[in-house]
């Protein structure tokens, strides 16, 4: 019965269509779906391609060859940052290591292979987020950067987060967090709270050098991950 209603409704539906000049209909409502995908999916190529574009262009115009500060005297690569231009989750560490300046990547050390296996256990991958640093020279024997350093470099990393406007930012520790959040209270009171930078909620989290060391802290950094899911609207796998 209920069947029989819907066809003669979908008739007039047609006929009203047709009276209107409208002749061509899609043949089944996966194809409207699939089309306004398609539509989606163009205009977020689009922006994504755009932000890559201006990442490329805030890299090549701005930072490379930069002597803003000391650390440029030691460094071998400046380490910009990597991942997915239009990422919804930002993660920002606090200075590239050995392992980076050498390889002039983000989180590619011991500490890195723990941040990938946390992006991992949220069912996403490197490629899906951005990671990035607080400053993007590294400081020799991997002694924390200086307020001069900071101040230098901090204007590269706001640009990067104007350009990706992620949805939600992961502080990975101190350094990261003090500096973002402009305060000096302790990470282990600033983790596991949403706090906000420039609009866009930031949750403080411990370094994962840190949690190289005190692995019973792991825990605490996967809630914290949990909130930022949830956040997402996502849950992990
Ligand atoms: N620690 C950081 O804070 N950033 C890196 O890129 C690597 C280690």
């Amino acid at each position: 019965m209920g069947e029989q209603v819907n066809r003669v409704d979908l008739k007039h539906v047609f006929e009203f269509y047709r009276a209107m000049g409208i002749e061509e209909f899609p043949y089944d409502a996966g194809s409207v779906v699939t089309e306004k995908n398609q539509a989606k999916q163009k205009k977020s190529s689009a922006g994504k391609a755009q932000k890559a574009s201006a990442l490329e262009k805030l890299f090549h115009e701005e930072l490379e060859g930069c002597t803003g500060c000391k650390l440029s005297a030691k460094r071998t690569n400046i380490v910009f940052g990597e991942g997915n231009p239009s990422a919804r989750l930002m993660f920002i560490g606090e200075a590239p290591g050995r392992e980076e300046d050498k390889q002039g990547r983000p989180f590619v050390g011991d500490a890195g292979k723990l941040l990938t296996s946390l992006i991992e256990k949220m069912g996403l991958t490197r490629e899906d987020v951005f990671i990035a640093n607080i400053v993007k020279c590294r400081p020799e024997m991997n002694r924390d950067p200086e307020e001069d350093e900071i101040s230098a470099c901090l204007p590269f990393l706001k640009k990067q987060i104007g350009i990706i406007r992620p949805e939600v930012i992961m502080a990975l520790g101190r350094v990261s967090a003090q500096t973002l959040l402009e305060t000096d209270v302790q990470i282990s009171k600033l983790r596991g709270r949403f706090a906000s930078f420039e609009g866009i909620p930031l949750m403080p989290t411990f370094h994962p050098a840190y949690l190289l060391r005190n692995r019973k802290d792991k825990a605490l950094t996967w809630q914290d991950a949990l909130q930022v899911l949830e956040l997402l609207g996502m849950k992990a796998p």
